[in-house]
């Protein structure tokens, strides 16, 4: 029987937003109106959050963060975030959104945020001593300060790349994570516990970023050598090509643009195989699709630009939380100003009525 409700709720307004949404056919991502082209390697993450979240460059994430440490070590940095995160309303005594206003919420979820970065960097780290606040200090910007948090150093190419790809991973209008966090807020929960529930919402690999298959895809053609061949015997076996196509585009991912542009300008070795891979993948689905556009996604050159970080692919959940705070964040006050509960209904398709005897 055909499902007579819109299962993946596709095309369903729920809100209205001045934050942001991406612009689909026009292949363009704003943040409050300001292109994230003219924001990417230019406005460092931590006031890019303040444009996203109040609408000012100047009112973003103070650094440096709260030194906060996870409260569980598992292993996975991103689970490890999540355990915490709701930890911090009781300890700093963070009210409930319904007790207190948009602004003390700004001020709650700038606090949050910084938390989210330094505890990753601390889970990462792993039982390494912790690097001292004199020494995070060292590093200009959030991303900086992230990377000496982990590493104990600072290597500003890896940061800059880090950087970028959380700038460009700051929001991205009714996806599934900011969502959730919008539900958690519309109940009046306090804004640590809205962050976490949008911390598991990501943990899917249908959501938050899965750039692992990209790098044996151009260290296959590497081997190869032919990157049309490559292309044209991976679609003769019905397989997709990873880092094409979106769900919601129907032009390139503005977001590629940007971490392609970094990926140049900070010298990745893989930018002339990747161009190459791009042309080619551009114009067989092109022939294979001619009526569906299928073009380049922020998995792509995201892959390639967190490689230059060196970050291992297991962790961009982790990182993508990071960034992601911003979007959250913003959601989380537009939510709580509207006070209107979230609770859609479901039409019941189940067993009709009948008596408790009858289950024997
Ligand atoms: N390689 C080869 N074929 C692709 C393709 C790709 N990257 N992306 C889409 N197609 C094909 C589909 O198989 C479908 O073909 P069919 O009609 O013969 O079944 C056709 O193009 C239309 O696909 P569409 O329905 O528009 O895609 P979608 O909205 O269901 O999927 C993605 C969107 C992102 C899941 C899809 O493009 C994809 O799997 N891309 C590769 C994985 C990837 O890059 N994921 C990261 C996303 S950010």
């Amino acid at each position: 029987m055909p499902a007579t409700a819109n299962l993946g709720l596709e095309g369903v307004v729920a809100f209205e937003t001045e934050i942001a949404e991406p612009d689909r056919e026009g292949s363009a991502l704003r943040y409050r109106g300001v292109d994230i082209e003219e924001l990417g390697g230019t406005v460092p993450f931590e006031q890019v959050w303040g444009l996203v979240v109040n609408e000012s460059l100047g009112r973003g994430l103070s650094l440096p963060g709260p030194a906060c440490e996870p409260v569980t070590r598992s292993g996975d940095a991103r689970a490890d975030l999540q355990a915490a995160l709701p930890t911090l309303a009781p300890r700093w005594g963070l009210k409930q959104l319904v007790d207190i206003d948009a602004d003390q919420a700004r001020d709650d979820l700038a606090k949050l945020s910084s938390a989210t970065i330094s505890i990753v960097a601390q889970a990462l780290r792993g039982d390494e001593t912790p690097v001292p606040t004199s020494e995070v200090e060292q590093g200009k910007t959030a991303a900086e300060q992230f990377m000496i948090r982990w590493h104990g150093e600072l290597d500003e190419t890896k940061a800059k790349a880090l950087d970028v790809y959380w700038v460009s991973a700051a929001e991205h209008g009714m996806n599934a994570s900011t969502f959730t966090a919008r539900i958690a807020a519309s109940t009046g929960a306090d804004c640590a516990a809205c962050i976490a529930s949008a911390v598991g919402s990501l943990s899917g690999p249908l959501h938050g970023g899965a750039p692992a298959r990209v790098l044996p895809m151009l260290d296959a053609v590497a081997e190869l050598g032919d990157a049309d061949r490559y292309v044209s015997d991976l679609l003769a076996r019905g397989e997709r090509i990873m880092g094409f196509g979106h769900r919601v585009y129907r032009a390139e991912d503005p977001r590629s643009r940007v971490l392609k542009r970094t990926a140049t300008e900070l010298g990745s070795p893989r930018v002339e195989a990747a161009e190459a891979l791009e042309r080619a993948a551009i114009a067989a689905l092109k022939e294979k699709y001619p009526d569906r556009p299928l073009e380049t996604n922020v998995e792509f050159w995201g892959a390639i630009v967190l490689e230059m970080a060196e970050i291992p692919a297991a962790v961009t959940p982790a990182l993508f939380a990071c960034a992601r705070t911003a979007g959250w964040s913003a959601h989380i006050v537009e939510q709580k100003l509207t006070g209107r509960l979230i609770r859609p209904s479901a039409k019941y398709v189940g067993p009709p009525e009948r008596p408790l005897a009858e289950l024997g």
